[in-house]
């Protein structure tokens, strides 16, 4: 499903109320709420707005667990850090647990880091299915998702559920959730904006498969179709018979 929206405000609007519906039924079937946030800068006013009213008060922040799809190997001081990034926009903002924080650990070498968060996740999921409530997710302009880059070796991984990557062209290791493992997901949500990714969202969703090209295509949540929200910008190439054009714009949407 693609959701078309005016523009990010709009976007990040929409995104922040699937976020809250979703926390409330999951919390209420089963405790708790758990949501692995994406890096890069699209989910930046999405954190924004889930740290303020209304919706910093109609979320349990001390059922909610939060993870990261990936992270850059840089210290969590480094402003290229994902979770410094969430923790500035929202998470030191709202009342959640320091314990329920789940932060790669980069202080660790790229592989060590990688082993650790599997293991913490085993342990977070052994209880019950290993499957994310939420997993957000941005999309990059050469198709990549999380740090699943094109021809790079864990795209074919099947069953480690986190991975190290060294990504020549950013000359940075990162760590990332495998596809198997984002696919086990209940539910994936993109958010993609801006004209700049008007080409490769028509190529992942409307151009040949392609997965070792276009790493996106690889995401398919339980055999079916992630949600994508995104802004009338980055859907220009986009033919309609897939998309639902909410065109919501901040004053017409619902309250
Ligand atoms: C990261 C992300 C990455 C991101 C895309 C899009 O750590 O960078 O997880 O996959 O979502 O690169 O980035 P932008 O939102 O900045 O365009």
């Amino acid at each position: 499903m693609v959701r078309i929206f005016q523009d990010m405000e709009s976007l990040s609007q929409a995104a922040a109320e699937q976020f809250t519906v979703l926390s409330r039924q999951s919390i209420s079937i089963c405790g708790r709420f758990s949501v692995a946030l994406s890096g890069g800068s699209t989910p930046h006013r999405l954190y924004q707005i889930l740290a303020n009213a209304p919706y910093r008060e109609r979320i349990h922040w001390d059922a909610v667990h939060v993870f990261w799809s990936d992270e850059r190997c840089v210290p969590e001081d480094d402003p290229r850090s994902n979770a410094r990034m969430a923790r500035q926009v929202l998470l030191n903002l709202v009342p959640i647990p320091a314990e329920n924080v789940h932060p790669i650990q980069c202080n660790l070498s790229p592989q060590d880091a990688a082993f650790q968060y599997e293991k913490e996740l085993r342990e977070f999921f052994s209880r019950q299915n290993p499957n994310f409530h939420l997993v957000l997710l941005g999309l990059g302009e050469n198709g990549h998702i999380a740090s699943l880059f094109p021809h790079t070796s864990f795209l074919n991984e099947q069953e480690r559920w986190v991975s190290e990557v060294y990504i020549p062209e950013l000359d940075m290791h990162r760590v990332t959730f495998t596809a198997p493992f984002i696919n086990q997901a209940s539910h994936v949500v993109f958010l993609v904006s801006g004209l700049d990714k008007a080409e490769v969202l028509e190529k992942v969703l409307e151009g040949p498969y392609q997965p070792h090209e276009l790493p996106a295509q690889l995401i398919r949540p339980n055999g079916t179709h992630p949600l994508w929200l995104v802004d009338k910008a980055a859907s220009q190439k986009l033919t309609a018979q897939n998309t639902e054009e909410d065109l919501y714009t901040e004053e017409s949407m619902p309250d």
